[in-house]
């Protein structure tokens, strides 16, 4: 049973992640995040807004040098690479695409960051909890777990956790009265074969029951309205190229998903939110009581410090 899931998850990860990373390029941004982006102002770039997205993640972990972080669903490498050059930190992605791990892997060698930095193409649930790790991120991946799998999956990445760690999950949600509709089916159908969605409540109390302990959520909704009109607008820039790489149908398929999802996340139906946990410790040292260490805007400073 355990093993079906897998190959099925292999399969629907396969048909939506590797159409091509030419395909993808046409529409991310450079650093290839395929996640809700982080607008600090109302006309904000979707290059800025990714950048700040990747150092909100990185900063909501306290991510300190020397730490080990594992990030779920690494996609193309983009947070491990940002975080083991900005933050000092030692990364372990994982991702279910070859492709996004192909893409990672040379990118890493580009920056020089081989010791400290690598992407397997790996399930998370591969990952060994021998050697647990300080944070945990999850960017953009509960939305493949499956409500079922909840428990278990929150109850792995515990495991991988060292006492006193911080877990970072990110992910769509839907409105509590939300129901499945010929739109979802067709997205089921045609772009995301093992999507599934919940609600922020359910997520957090699955949280909760694997032990962890809720300390911070976030609702990014305009956020990820906004990011998906982008992507929507560069991949609409983009027709014939993007005909070229993947065909008239899969090209409008993409858009259409791309354009309506953007409406859907503006109208309140699926939702988007950062939650924030520990593996409780007593012993471990306290986290900050306020999220003012969060917006400092100077990037350097924990590497600065930690150096001395
Ligand atoms: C929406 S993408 C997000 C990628 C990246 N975190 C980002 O922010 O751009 C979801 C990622 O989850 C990965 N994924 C889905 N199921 C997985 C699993 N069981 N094990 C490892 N990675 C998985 C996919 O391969 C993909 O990289």
């Amino acid at each position: 049973m355990a093993r079906d899931r897998r190959r099925f998850d292999q399969d629907a990860i396969e048909y939506h992640y590797d159409l091509s990373n030419e395909f993808y390029q046409l529409f991310l941004d450079p650093l290839m995040l395929y996640t809700c982006a982080y607008y600090r102002t109302a006309d904000g770039s979707l290059e800025q807004a990714q950048q700040d997205k990747l150092d909100l993640v990185c900063r909501k972990l306290r991510l300190q040098p020397g730490e080990r972080l594992l990030d779920i669903g690494c996609g193309w490498g983009s947070l491990a690479v940002w975080a083991a050059k900005h933050y000092g930190v030692e990364v372990l992605g994982v991702t279910l695409s070859s492709e996004q791990a192909g893409y990672a892997q040379e990118w890493i060698a580009r920056e020089g960051l081989s010791e400290v930095c690598r992407v397997d193409h790996r399930d998370y649930r591969e990952v060994s909890s021998e050697t647990p790790f300080d944070k945990i991120s999850a960017i953009g991946i509960i939305e493949h777990v499956g409500a079922a799998n909840y428990p278990a999956y929150f109850s792995e990445v515990h495991d991988l956790l060292n006492p006193g760690g911080l877990f970072l999950n990110h992910g769509i949600t839907c409105h509590r009265r939300w129901k499945r509709n010929p739109q979802w089916d067709f997205l089921v159908e045609n772009v995301f074969p093992n999507g599934d969605l919940t609600h922020v409540s359910y997520v957090t109390e699955r949280m909760e029951e694997q032990n962890f302990e809720v300390l911070d959520v976030e609702n990014l909704r305009g956020h990820y309205s906004r990011t998906c009109f982008h992507w929507a607008e560069r991949l609409r820039a983009n027709e014939q190229a993007a005909i070229g790489l993947v065909g008239q149908r899969t090209y409008r398929v993409w858009l259409l998903y791309l354009a309506s999802s953007s409406v859907n996340f503006a109208d309140g139906s699926i939702n988007l939110y950062q939650v924030l946990a520990s593996r409780p410790d007593p012993m471990a040292r306290a986290m900050p009581t306020t999220r003012e260490d969060i917006y400092v805007r100077d990037r350097a400073a924990p590497l600065a410090r930690a150096l001395g």
